[in-house]
């Protein structure tokens, strides 16, 4: 059984490793429909012309990933989006012609089962992104999309989350292969960065091995933690902080890094650990001296600097839609290290269940 077998005693190590691996599954499967937008009319989905906008619906880390789908749809096809957290949707207004893509890696979640109780019949079509394609969302959607993360026994969601950005994201270029929103030429750069996913999350997690470790020897004691990010780096922010919440019960906050000056700052004391995502937006340079000039400990994620006559340059880069999705795994990374120093159990963090079937 792949559960079993890996490097690590638990769980949630092996699933992280698995991530370039699983990617590559889902590139192999879904990337040959992305031409001539095959895998959308596969799925039964009215032309994207057709779609006014996009509601991506979920809860907890399936939300997060939804908000990495829906830049796609947003950049790409400069569509309207929004993000429906699935437990607050019961007065939402769904306008006509709206593509609801609901995320969940179980199916059963039962938030979002009753949030979709609230999408008149005539009003959106519900596209399912699970890893069960037999689940009560698959039955209840207009068209499935499996994301093939194959079984995640860890309570917390790491495999899952890189299969339904990169399924996600496999699936809206398809619509905007044929669709006369699409920006053509960040549309090619974006398959370009498709194809090269696996590549990047292995290089993240070679990268990452010690470094992680050694993070979480030195940070053990912090009782709070920052993570930052601006534009599609904000969602792994956001990711980075859950998964450090859920598996080392440390108090974790994620918030857009211009923000900070409008009231976070005062959070920031000498030693404070800040992560910074970066997504290559070069006002982060600015977020992070203020972090600096209060002593806070930026730590860097996903920085790509040259050294120029011993001064560091930050190179201008126009990431892929989805965001800075490599990012993910030194903070999955580092919050694990971190429960494991401080003697959690990494598979089932306190107080949280696999699939919540309560609302
Ligand atoms: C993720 O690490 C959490 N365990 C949790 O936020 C989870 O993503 C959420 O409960 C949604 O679950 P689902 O994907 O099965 O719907």
């Amino acid at each position: 059984l792949l559960a079993s077998v890996g490097r690590h005693h638990d769980h949630m190590g092996n699933e992280i490793d698995e991530q370039p691996a699983v990617a590559q599954r889902v590139l192999d499967i879904l990337s040959p429909g992305i031409d001539g937008g095959t895998l959308w009319r596969g799925l039964g989905l009215p032309p994207l012309d057709r779609i006014d906008r996009i509601a991506v619906l979920g809860c907890g880390t399936s939300l997060h990933a939804g908000r990495a789908v829906a830049g796609v749809f947003e950049r790409l096809g400069h569509m309207p989006t929004r993000a429906v957290t699935a437990s607050e949707a019961a007065h939402e207004v769904w306008e006509p012609r709206t593509l609801v893509v609901a995320l969940s890696q179980s199916g059963e979640t039962a938030d979002v089962l009753r949030a979709l109780d609230t999408v008149p019949a005539d009003r959106g079509t519900v596209l399912a992104l699970t890893n069960n394609p037999s689940s009560s969302l698959a039955r209840r959607a207009h068209a499935v999309i499996d994301c093939l993360a194959g079984p995640e026994i860890g309570v917390a969601a790491t495999k899952t989350f890189v299969a339904q950005i990169v399924t996600g994201a496999c699936v809206a270029l398809s619509g905007l292969a044929v669709s006369a929103r699409r920006d053509v030429a960040a549309f090619d750069a974006d398959l370009l960065a498709l194809g090269a996913i696996p590549e990047t999350l292995s290089a993240a997690l070679d990268a990452w091995h010690n470094r992680a470790k050694r993070l979480a020897a030195d940070l053990a004691t912090a009782s709070g933690f920052l993570f930052l990010g601006r534009g599609s780096g904000l969602v792994y922010a956001a990711e980075g902080a859950l998964k450090l919440k859920e598996l080392s019960y440390r108090w974790a906050e994620h918030q857009p890094a211009g923000e900070l000056k409008h009231g976070p700052l005062a959070l920031v004391d000498a030693g404070t650990p800040v992560f910074v995502v970066d997504d290559g937006d070069p006002r982060l340079d600015v977020d992070i001296a203020e972090v600096r000039a209060r002593g806070g400990r930026v730590l860097r994620i996903g920085e790509r600097t040259l050294r120029v006559g011993g001064m560091p340059l930050h190179l201008p880069r126009r990431g892929p839609s989805w965001g800075p999705l490599e990012t993910v795994v030194p903070l999955q990374m580092f919050a694990r290290e971190l429960a494991l120093r401080l003697h959690r159990d990494v598979d089932k963090p306190r107080n949280l269940a696999k699939s919540v079937t309560v609302s």
